[in-house]
């Protein structure tokens, strides 16, 4: 039986609203790297790149992955680059089975179009930033995922049902 089940894919993905949906389905606890990086600091994301760039925040997921090695019984969503780095990847497949919560360039425009809190994305042309990312981690997510669930044309309920029908 799984113990944990981690969410990772690209921003706008859904990992957050899945992961909740799933966890409650589950009886599962719902954690989430931003959300707990975000409280463990006291500021918010766009404040954590602006003081300590990119960098100081990637520790900070470090950080945190492993402090939840131990926990069991949980649905993590990620943020969207915490496969960036090698030892979050180890860690990330020692916590639990990976899902990779797939969508299209399209989808994931649509759903982050007026975003203003994810940093990396307020730049000139949020779009092309996206479609770069997507290219650029795409294979880091398929490397590390035990499964791949593609999200395009599925309603949250039934990514849900797909990834809990996969580890009964
Ligand atoms: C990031 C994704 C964000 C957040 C941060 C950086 C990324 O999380 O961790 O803004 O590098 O893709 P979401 O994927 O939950 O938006």
């Amino acid at each position: 039986m799984t113990q944990n089940v981690i969410l990772v894919g690209p921003m706008g993905a859904g990992k957050s609203t899945i992961g909740r949906q799933l966890s409650a389905k589950l009886g599962f606890e719902f954690l989430d790297t931003d959300t707990i990086i975000e409280s463990r600091s006291g500021a918010d994301i766009p404040w954590i790149f602006d003081v300590e760039g990119e960098h100081g925040f990637r520790d900070r997921e470090t950080a945190v992955l492993k402090d939840i090695l131990s926990i069991k019984n949980s649905v993590v969503a990620t943020g969207g680059g915490i496969v960036m780095r090698e030892e979050n990847r180890a860690l990330l497949q020692r916590i639990g089975k990976v899902f990779y919560l797939c969508a299209g360039v399209e989808q994931l425009i649509k759903r982050t179009q007026k975003d203003k809190k994810r940093p990396l994305l307020q730049v000139a042309d949020p779009q092309q930033k996206i479609k770069e990312l997507l290219e650029l981690r795409d294979p880091i997510y398929r490397q590390i995922a035990d499964t791949v669930i593609v999200t395009d044309g599925s309603s949250a309920k039934s990514v849900v049902q797909e990834i809990s029908d996969s580890i009964d």
